[in-house]
């Protein structure tokens, strides 16, 4: 088990391309594999939670090529009925998209396959996908009724059913988006609060049978999907950790390039401008993909309240948000985040543990946390929890010390969604 050790404080200056995006590669491989023919992708996100998807598909006979450390993929598509069965279970490691979004596939096909994954993937709740997919009419077995992994998926004829995501969940909507261009009659998926949506632009990109009615997302059995041609945007929720970095640090300056902007994924932003930061955005494409330029001045930030309706659009940012709250003037208070609990780790308690070791006043409340702002934090060892926010969180966390550094224990897990983070945090570091 590695552990890095980063001495504080510090400032971020310079200009980052994010790597790509995680929740669009995932994606790009299913629907490059689903289509009918050759789809290529650049600026794929080669991070262990994005292979697992990619090996899946290989693993059911599709052939992609990657050459590792290119970033381009290229998929011979073998359209929404050629996936062969599996030879043996499909290992997902920690990600918890390839699993939930992969069953949707699975319950249109006619073949059975088990899903597994590591501790942490197999500790998290899969009921929320497997219940509406039974009662589209999948055959599925799991511990505790289908909650938990190993779960064996056997695709039966499906059948469309309307279905409230009263959890605002992209991977849950997107499993049951999946499995609707397989089903008989119309699928119907009703979201209140909008998780982010790439899974719906893929799916008109595509020409799929779908459409969105207001709160309604409709999709209908689809006989075909059009391949793919495009570069994969920057990933919000990489380039996060140094935007924070620079805009909770006075002197600190940044540019990010070729971030994805698209709204449903920028709560951040919103967010650290309430803070009082200084941001700047710039548009540069609006389509498939909102795509831009952020830029960041440090300055002193102060407290902020964060609600239900806010969390999906910056859920995988609230583990940095609340290092840079632990260290704005003021309180602020996260409610309504009770999904933070039941990713990779518990991260409300991940970073509250953390965070108050370094000399933070972070009170863990059910749904969220009260962070009493203003603290001066000073070096200490922290843990990762085997989950990687927490961990990159806690590296950013060490720029901001009055003195000292932050040694944090189990890094490895860094490499599911940023390889590369330790090494951009070295280059901008000042
Ligand atoms: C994701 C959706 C979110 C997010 C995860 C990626 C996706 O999870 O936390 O990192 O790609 O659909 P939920 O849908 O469970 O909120």
């Amino acid at each position: 088990m590695s552990s890095v050790t980063v001495s504080g404080p510090g400032l971020i200056q310079g200009t980052f391309i994010p790597p790509g995006d995680k929740s669009i590669s995932h994606r790009a491989v299913m629907f490059g594999a689903l289509s009918d023919g050759e789809s290529s992708y650049t600026h794929f996100l080669e991070a262990e939670d994005c292979l697992s998807t990619l090996e899946a598909f290989r693993a059911m006979g599709v052939s992609i090529d990657h050459k590792k450390g290119s970033g381009k993929i290229t998929i011979h598509g073998v359209g929404l009925r050629g996936l062969k069965a599996p030879e043996r279970e499909i290992y997902l490691g920690n990600s918890g998209t390839s699993m939930r979004v992969l069953m949707g596939i699975l319950a249109g096909q006619k073949f059975e396959v088990t899903l597994t994954g590591d501790p942490s993937l197999t500790s998290r709740p899969m009921r929320r996908v497997t219940d509406p997919l039974k009662k589209m009419g999948a055959q599925i077995k799991g511990k505790d009724n289908g909650n938990f992994a190993p779960i064996t998926i056997r695709g039966g004829k499906l059948k469309g059913i309307d279905f409230d995501n009263h959890l605002a969940s992209a991977q849950v909507k997107s499993a049951l988006l999946f499995a609707g261009l397989y089903a008989e009659g119309q699928t119907k998926i009703r979201e209140t609060i909008s998780s982010r949506d790439h899974t719906e632009r893929f799916l008109q990109s595509a020409g799929a049978s779908f459409k969105r009615a207001g709160q309604w997302l409709v999709v209908e059995k689809t006989e075909h999907l059009k391949p793919f041609h495009a570069e994969i945007p920057g990933d919000i929720s990489a380039a996060a950790f140094f935007i924070t970095a620079a805009a909770m640090t006075r002197g600190s300056s940044l540019t990010v390039e070729k971030v994805c902007l698209n709204p449903t994924r920028t709560g951040l932003i919103r967010v650290l401008e309430r803070m009082g930061a200084s941001i700047q955005t710039t548009v540069t494409q609006t389509d498939p993909e909102p795509l831009g330029i952020i830029q960041v001045q440090g300055r002193k930030l102060k407290g902020t309240r964060i609600s239900k309706d806010e969390i999906p659009s910056l859920i995988d940012e609230l583990p940095i948000l609340m290092t840079a709250m632990a260290v704005a003037e003021g309180e602020s208070l996260i409610s309504g985040a009770e999904e933070l609990r039941v990713k990779e780790t518990d991260r409300i308690h991940s970073m509250a543990v953390n965070l108050n070791r370094l000399g933070a006043q972070l009170e863990e409340l059910p749904d969220g946390c009260i962070i009493r702002g203003g603290a001066k934090l000073y070096g200490g060892k922290v843990t990762s929890f085997g989950d990687h926010r927490t961990a990159m969180s806690m590296a950013i966390a060490a720029l901001t010390l009055e003195a000292g550094e932050v040694v944090i224990e189990d890094t490895d897990c860094v490499a599911t969604s940023f390889p590369s983070f330790f090494d951009e945090l070295n280059r901008l570091r000042k």
